[in-house]
This record gives structure tokens, C-alpha cells and sequence, in this order.
């Protein structure tokens, strides 16, 4: 179900695409159900803004239900009834907004629904603080439940109960969709609500049973900006402690923050106030050092990045050396063991092995060969004002201290640029370009200066 506005966060963003982790909620917990139930069997109940969440989660190849009108988890799986009924024996229903979630879970809570062959089963939690959540209300103290009561509809004693509905659910279709059809509006919302088949159910005499979580955390719902903030620090934790678990050293590691589908391989070492963001991949034996901020980029192993790289969607091969205070713009694609360091940006540039651009530079749009030396300052020229335009640098050239390469240009293999060039024609292989004017010396020149300004006092 992801098809509520979320009144609550003040947001005009879907609630479901909210992030924790640095992932749409919903999408943490589409992740756990098809680790379940194969994707083209997941159906996205969509409705607020609903071609962003379809189009927010489309690759996941799962299906896709329309609820133009929000009325009600219960009328959610009313307008689902053609996509489910006669289709499945079973209706796993999951909050779209609670993303901790795991498989395990989904798991448990559909074999013990199998197993009780109820009509219906809640995954239910004790919480110390259940203000908010729907209270079960079972029958005696066996695994039958009576109803479940909202919040706003709850009696005193009924507020009392510290064991909540996760919003998690297993349906016996035939029966869900027997009876649905009986859900009323009267209530503090006027809405359908799905928790009232629990009710329902027990009137026509059929079996409602709630198995409770292990780990009450994993069906927290984010309702609220700062529920939001608590279960993002909860995924990041979580996954700090799972990177740690797999032989990487994180220090201080709640200064990181690391987004749940970064991979880094052992004996990576992070230090502190580090970001790791996206879909970025680290391999291993690498240093990622403080202030760093990489997403969405591949890192192979045994790389230095030095303090305060910036980095997104790049490429660094094996035993590079990156920073510090380098930026490296999307499609940056540095070879094995290449350099590049202080205060040097690039963009769409592919940097060959071995090469290297250690101070103050510009690369923008270039295909730069292997064993290059880029001397400090060097600039690509590679805007003219309406397009983009490719320097080529070949292998083993030598690109000396503050030259400006004018693009289209084309640096030969093992050529020569002198320090300070303004290059604008193509250099051929293995020659000298000198592209500045010649020196001049006046000899005595600033003696006389001197003499004259003390002549005037
Ligand atoms: C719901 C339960 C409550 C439970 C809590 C757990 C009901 C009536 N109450 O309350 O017992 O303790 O979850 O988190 O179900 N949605 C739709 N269509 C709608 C309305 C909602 O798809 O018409 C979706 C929302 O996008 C959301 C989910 O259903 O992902 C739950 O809705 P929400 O409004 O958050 O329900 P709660 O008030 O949290
Ligand atoms: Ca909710």
C-alpha cells in the first residue's frame, strides 16, 4: 500500500518516496518483499502522485494497482480485487511506508497464517510507546484476536494495550474478498479501514490470529519527519554494522553516513565524516579518508582517496590515488594506479594508467592515454562558448605546468608541451610544442626605476 498522501510529514513529495538509508522508503520495502514473492507477483497499490512512485520503482518489475481516491487501507484492497482475487489463495498485504521490514518476517508471518489456516493474520509488536498505532485486541491470551481498535476509537483501557498492528497482514482471498464489501466509513477518518476485517471476520465466525515480531523496530511507520530521522539512523546503523561484520574498519562511524546499498570490500578502512552514497562500490584494501564524499561511483582495490575528494558517478581503478581536495565530476574514469590530486576537477574524462594530474587542473572532455604527465594548472579548454570539445592526449605525452590544451586538439604520443603553452593546433608524436612568447631581458631595468622614483623625492 503506497498510495496515501501523508498528511503528517508536511511534505509535497509522496511520503513513500521519502528516503531512509538514502532509499525511497517504498523501495526498501518492495527490496524485502520480492525477496519473497517474485516481483510480477508484488502489486503497488498507487494513488497521490502516483506516475512518480510508479515511475520511482518501475525497475523493479513489479505490478501496479490505481486507488485514484484514497479512501482507506480498506478501500485499497477494494480496488485491488480484480488484479488479486481468483488469482492467488493468499493476499500478503505491507505497509509501503514501514521500511525496515525483512524478508525472514514476511516470511514467518505467511507460514504460521498457514499454518493456523486463518482468514486473516497481523503481524503485531509490543511497543513501549504505541501512541498512534491500531491496539489488538485478542481474544483471551491465545493467538486469536477479537478486533482492532484505532487510535481515535480506542477506550482508555484500550489505549493501555501495548501490543500494536504493524500494518502487515496475510489475507485468505476468497474470505478477503467475500467479505470486504461489509467495511463501513463510519469512524474518526471516514475512511475504510482494513484493520476493521479483524471484526468483520470474527461476526461470520472465521479465524483471525497476529503473530508478533521478534524485534519490534523492524515495523516502525514513518509517519512523521522525525519517525523518518529514527529509522534512517536505524538502517544506517544497521548497515554500518553489517560492513563491520564483513572485515571493513569503519572509525568513529557515526560520523559516516553510508546509504544501504553501498558495497566496500575487506580491509577497506573508513575514516571518520566520510559519505558513501548511492549505489557506490568500494573494493578492497582501500583507504577512504576524512570528508570524503563518493556517490554512485566504482572504486577498485587498494585506492587512496585522500581528504575532501568529491565524487560522483566515476570510475577509479585499482591502486589509483585520489585527492586531496580533488572533485571528480560524473564520468570521470581513472585508470589503474593514475594520480590525481590537489585541488584538480574533471569531467567526462578518461585518465589512462600509470598517468598523472597532481595539482590544480581542469580536465573536462578528454581521453588522456597512459604514463601522461598533466603538469600543474593545466586547463582543457573545451567550451567555446556553444559546444563541448574533446582534447586528446596521447600516451606518454608531457603537458607542462600551466598550459591551456584549446579543444578539438590532439596531443601526439610521447610529445612535448612546454610549461605555459596556450595550444590550439594538433601536436604530432614525439615532438616539442612551444606555444608562448619568447623571453625578453633589459638588462639594468629595474635599477633605473628605482633611481628614478628616488630622484623625484
Ligand atoms: C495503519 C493501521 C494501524 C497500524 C498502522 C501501522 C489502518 C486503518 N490502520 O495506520 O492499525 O497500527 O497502519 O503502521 O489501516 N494507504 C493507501 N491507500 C489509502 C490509505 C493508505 O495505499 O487509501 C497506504 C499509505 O500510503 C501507507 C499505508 O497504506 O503506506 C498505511 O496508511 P497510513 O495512513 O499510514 O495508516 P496508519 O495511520 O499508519
Ligand atoms: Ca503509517
Amino acid at each position: 500500500m503506497a498510495a496515501g498522501k501523508g498528511t503528517r510529514i508536511k511534505s509535497k513529495h509522496p511520503k513513500v518516496l521519502h528516503e531512509v538509508g538514502g532509499k525511497a522508503i517504498l523501495s526498501h520495502v518492495i527490496a524485502a518483499a520480492t525477496k519473497v514473492i517474485p516481483a510480477p507477483d508484488v502489486y503497488v497499490i498507487i494513488g497521490h502522485e502516483a506516475e512518480r512512485v510508479r515511475q520511482a520503482v518501475a525497475g523493479t518489475g513489479v505490478n501496479f494497482v490505481t486507488q485514484s481516491e484514497q479512501r482507506g487501507t480498506g478501500h485499497a484492497l477494494m480496488v485491488s480485487r480484480a488484479a488479486l482475487a481468483g488469482k492467488y489463495d493468499q493476499v500478503i498485504v505491507l505497509s509501503g511506508d514501514a521500511p525496515l521490514i525483512t524478508p525472514q518476517t514476511i516470511r514467518k508471518l505467511i507460514d504460521f497464517h498457514v499454518a493456523q489456516g486463518s482468514a486473516m493474520t497481523l503481524l503485531t509488536a509490543d511497543l513501549e510507546n504505541p501512541f498512534g498505532y491500531g491496539r489488538v485486541v485478542r481474544k483471551g491470551g491465545d493467538a486469536e484476536v477479537n478486533a482492532v481498535v484505532e487510535q481515535k476509537a480506542a477506550t482508555e483501557e484500550q489505549l493501555e494495550i501495548s501490543e500494536i498492528n504493524s500494518g502487515f497482514y496475510v489475507f485468505n482471498t476468497e474470505a478477503l474478498y467475500q467479505h470486504i464489501d461489509k467495511l463501513s466509513t463510519v469512524n474518526a477518518h471516514a475512511e475504510y479501514y482494513l484493520t476493521d476485517m479483524a471484526a468483520l471476520f470474527n461476526g461470520a465466525g472465521k479465524k483471525v490470529t497476529a503473530i508478533k515480531t521478534t524485534d519490534a523496530r523492524e515495523i516502525l511507520g514513518s509517519n512523521t519527519r522525525s519517525e523518518m530521522v529514527d529509522l534512517d539512523a536505524q538502517v544506517r546503523h544497521s548497515k554500518t554494522k553489517a560492513l563491520l561484520d564483513q572485515g571493513v574498519t569503519i572509525f568513529y562511524p557515526h560520523t559516516c553516513v553510508i546509504d544501504s546499498d553501498v558495497e566496500v570490500g575487506p580491509d577497506t578502512v573508513i575514516e571518520p565524516f566520510v559519505q558513501l552514497l548511492g549505489m557506490t562500490k568500494i573494493g578492497s584494501d582501500c583507504r577512504v579518508r576524512s570528508y570524503s564524499v563518493i556517490e554512485n561511483s566504482e572504486i577498485g582495490d587498494g585506492v587512496t582517496i585522500r581528504p575532501g575528494t568529491i565524487m560522483q558517478d566515476s570510475r577509479v581503478a585499482k591502486g589509483a590515488m585520489i585527492g586531496p581536495y580533488s572533485h571528480l565530476r560524473p564520468g570521470s574514469d581513472i585508470g589503474e594506479g593514475a594520480h590525481v590530486g590537489n585541488f584538480v576537477e574533471t569531467k567526462k574524462v578518461k585518465l589512462g594508467k600509470g598517468s598523472k594530474a597532481n595539482h590544480l587542473s581542469y580536465l573536462g572532455d578528454a581521453d588522456i592515454g597512459e604514463g601522461v604527465n598533466i603538469g600543474a594548472g593545466t586547463i582543457t579548454c573545451n567550451y567555446d562558448g556553444v559546444n563541448k570539445n574533446k582534447t586528446i592526449v596521447e600516451d606518454g605525452a608531457f603537458i607542462g605546468s600551466d598550459s591551456t590544451l584549446v579543444a578539438p586538439v590532439t596531443i601526439g604520443r610521447g610529445s612535448y608541451v612546454s610549461a605555459a603553452s596556450c595550444i590550439t593546433e594538433d601536436v604530432p608524436a614525439d615532438a616539442l610544442a612551444l606555444g608562448r612568447s619568447r623571453q625578453t631581458i633589459k638588462e639594468g631595468w629595474a635599477r633605473q626605476k628605482r633611481d628614478q622614483r628616488k630622484g623625484k623625492s
